[in-house]
């Protein structure tokens, strides 16, 4: 019996098939029902006892080695099938696509103020200096412009990447004529270093609304309107002071998160409050420069960051893992 083994082995040794078939004739001569492995294996109970240990390691060798010649065929096999053969049959579903938890959440906001009567306007996310920085007040050497690490382009400095969607405020206010009642969703960039909790790329939504007699109350109004809407219906909100060249005064706006975990702890700073976001009344050196009369006309703005909102609400702790397009993450949010 080790001789016809041993001749099967040659065999299988020499044998070289070419494509899927052969491999697959190759594969029935020996594994099949009526193959020569189930044949060896019955002839194998009449092998003696003190013979068995070797007769039976050369079995496996045999079936080892037939296996190993058709297996680099075994991926070719269904393709053959399915597109060659049977062009009926029905296709595969399309997995479904969702949506990145950075649109999930923008998409939330600029619902939220769109049921207020905010309409959405972008702007470049290439600008000037005048739209990003002289005609928001920041005056050429001003210190707030450092607070903003700025991309320049290499070609001609007067242009950068925008650092803040502030620049849609500036175009809708020169062209058009107030009541003016915008949200300004975009992507902004800024010169830092990347963290878990920074990135040189990031997402704004902006707000600005301009009208006869809009007032700080207003302002207040619609913010908890709006934090009431996105983070539930008994949220509670702060306003501290703060500062932003293009607003006066201006304030930052934290909600009432809670104290009760060591989360909570750490993500409040102990405090409890959460920061949300910037803003203020518009500047009236702002309103002038873009041909607005300050004497009729006020207003106010605000600016979040869609990042920061993102990852407090799917618990992701690091900015970067936003950008990377892990399915392992996408799939699960
Ligand atoms: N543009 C500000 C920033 O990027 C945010 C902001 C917008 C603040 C509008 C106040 C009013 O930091």
């Amino acid at each position: 019996m080790q001789a016809k083994i041993q001749e099967y082995l040659h065999e299988v040794a020499s044998a070289a098939p070419l494509n899927a078939q052969e491999a697959e004739a190759l594969r029935l001569r020996f594994l099949g029902r009526k193959g020569v492995m189930n044949d060896l294996f019955a002839d194998f109970k009449t092998v003696a006892p003190d013979a068995r240990k070797e007769v039976g390691q050369l079995l496996n060798q045999l079936k080892t080695a037939v296996e190993a010649k058709v297996s680099e065929f075994a991926n070719a096999k269904p393709k053959v099938s399915i597109h060659a053969e049977d062009v009926t049959r029905p296709a595969w579903g399309n997995l479904p696509g969702t949506h990145h938890p950075v649109s999930q959440v923008r998409d939330e906001l600029v619902d939220i103020f769109r049921r207020m009567g905010f309409a959405v306007a972008e702007g470049p996310e290439m600008e000037d200096d005048w739209h990003n920085f002289t005609a928001l007040n920041f005056p050429p050497e001003h210190p707030a412009r450092d607070m903003q690490d700025t991309f320049f382009l290499a070609r001609n400095p007067d242009w950068a990447l925008r650092t803040h969607t502030s620049n849609v405020q500036v175009r809708t206010m020169e062209t058009r004529k107030p009541p003016i009642r915008i949200i300004a969703p975009g992507r902004v960039f800024r010169n830092e270093a990347i963290s878990s909790r920074s990135h040189c790329m990031f997402h704004q939504v902006e707000g600005l609304y301009i009208d006869r007699n809009v007032s700080f109350a207003d302002m207040k109004q619609t913010l908890l309107e709006f934090a009431q809407a996105f983070f539930g219906p008994h949220t509670a909100i702060r306003l501290r002071p703060s500062y932003f060249p293009f607003t006066e005064p201006s304030a930052e706006m934290d909600i009432w998160w809670g104290l009760e975990t060591e989360t909570d702890y750490r993500m409040t700073k102990g405090t409890g409050w959460l920061e949300i976001l910037g803003c203020g009344m518009v500047d009236p050196a702002v309103l002038e420069s873009c041909g607005i009369n300050p004497e009729e006309y006020s207003g106010f703005a605000f600016g979040l960051g869609v990042e920061r909102i993102a990852m407090q609400r799917f618990a992701i702790p690091d900015i970067r893992a936003l950008f990377e397009n892990d399915l392992r993450l996408l799939r699960n949010l």
